[in-house]
């Protein structure tokens, strides 16, 4: 942890508190796990400091592939102090972001570095973003004639993106590198479509339909200022999630397994739209006990709990320790993925992941699918979905399940053999294929 600047410098200490977030996740920890370790610190930042280090680390990561670019023209040998690293990453981004403010940034950031290493790095923090000013028209076409910079995501990445998706792989990549859109689910149990643009509008919130109970917000604001979220009337789910609830097909009275649930989203659509009383038999699975728990949080805040939902900890792979023998009539399996589809909400992850992690992936996919489908009735139907882009995890993986799976067939969805969503300003990309057994 880097100790903090005085109040009259608040950029520097948002850019501190950036630091050590980037530091974390260069070290090869998740955002997520930098957050969390951040506020359990002595003193967290809170409020606008908070969201304005959120904003920062975000944004730089987002960027990361220029950053770095940038940072290794401009210096004659790569930094051995991390923390000043990632403050000269995070000063670039802001100074690409904010132009007009350049010389009062190069001060913060100068301020910052006084609190990093003893302070003696101040001098070489000045002179390289001095150096970055002179010469950013340069630097910056340079960055645009160098994929990972341009583009912002590894090389590894971009190839497979180009090879997989021959005419989309660009704006694939633009949009993975746009501010994700927050959308709303309306629990439509508890309340109409109606009467819940009813609330958003009296809380001063506007939004726009983007699927049968999908509200996706014209501007994110933080979760306590959504009305009716802590009454179980809406969650936060993606518009490109919700489409599972109503693929997968489900009737009244039958037995449905969500094999990977947690935290639940999907579980919880499936139960929101049927009535209580339709009686719909569903087992929660999830392998991680923290993340089950909060399945178990969700359904009681959205007021779904019932004789007939249980909620269990068990590896979706291994039945006999889960399983009471009595077939599932559907099967929803929204398996561990690259979640290539969704790294604009997690910019760490582009950075973090190998290309050996998709063959990583795909083994436990196969074993998940080959176990669960045991498990599903002759008749009944079983939905893959990944939030994935890369095909080896969709359309190659389906392919070769139906091969070694003589019992098992498409259905087409919107009369096509799968689903392919790419990132896009109303939802995020994702993948779905249904099978059925004969
Ligand atoms: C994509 S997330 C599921 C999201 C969830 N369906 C929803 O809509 O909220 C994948 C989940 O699979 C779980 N998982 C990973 N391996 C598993 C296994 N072998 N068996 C069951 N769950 C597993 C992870 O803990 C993670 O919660």
């Amino acid at each position: 942890m880097t100790d903090q600047p005085s109040r009259s410098a608040p950029l520097a200490a948002a850019l501190l508190g950036a630091t050590d977030l980037l530091a974390a996740v260069i070290s090869g920890r998740t955002l997520d796990a930098a957050l969390a370790e951040t506020a359990l610190s002595a003193t967290p930042p809170t409020g606008p400091l908070r969201a304005a280090v959120m904003d920062l680390a975000y944004s730089t990561l987002r960027s990361f592939g220029r950053g770095d670019f940038l940072l290794a023209q401009l210096m004659a040998k790569p930094l051995t102090d991390i923390h000043v690293r990632c403050l000269l990453l995070a000063t670039l981004n802001r100074l690409e972001t904010r132009p007009e403010h350049a010389y009062a940034i190069v001060d913060q950031a100068v301020t910052a570095a006084s609190h990093l290493a003893a302070g003696n790095f101040k001098g070489l923090v000045n002179g390289v973003l001095r150096n970055f000013l002179r010469r950013q028209d340069e630097l910056l076409a340079r960055a645009k004639a160098t994929p990972v910079a341009h583009y912002q995501h590894p090389a590894w990445w971009i190839t497979r993106l180009k090879k997989d998706h021959p005419h989309h792989w660009q704006a694939i990549l633009a949009a993975s590198n746009t501010h994700p859109p927050m959308t709303l689910r309306v629990n439509l149990r508890r309340i109409t479509n109606a009467d819940f643009s009813a609330l958003l509008t009296a809380a001063g919130l506007t939004a726009h339909a983007v699927g049968e109970a999908a509200w996706r917000l014209d501007k994110p604001v933080p979760i306590e200022q959504i009305p009716g979220f802590r009454e179980g009337l809406c969650s936060v789910q993606d518009a490109g999630a919700q489409r599972a609830a109503l693929l997968l097909d489900v009737h009244p009275g039958q037995r449905v397994l969500d094999a990977c649930a947690a935290p639940g989203g999907k579980a919880a659509h499936l139960l929101e739209r049927l009535p209580e009383a339709a009686g719909l038999h569903l087992l929660a699975l999830d392998a991680d006990p923290a993340r089950a728990a909060r399945i178990t949080e969700n359904f009681v805040r959205l007021g779904l709990r019932s004789n007939h939902v249980r909620v269990r900890t068990g590896d979706a792979g291994l039945p006999a320790t889960w399983w009471d023998g009595q077939p599932f009539d559907r099967i929803l399996a929204d398996v561990p993925c690259t979640a290539s589809g969704v790294v604009r909400r997690h910019p760490d992850a582009k950075w973090l992941r190998r290309v050996s992690d998709i063959d990583r992936f795909i083994a436990t996919q196969i074993r998940i699918l080959d176990a669960i489908w045991r498990t599903l009735a002759s008749g009944g139907k079983m939905l893959y979905v990944t939030c994935s882009l890369f095909s080896a995890e969709n359309e190659a993986q389906v392919a070769a399940f139906i091969g070694r799976h003589a019992d098992a067939q498409r259905l087409a969805i919107d009369d096509a053999p799968s689903v392919q969503l790419f990132p896009h300003a109303d939802h995020d990309g994702f993948f779905y294929a249904l099978l059925q057994k004969n």
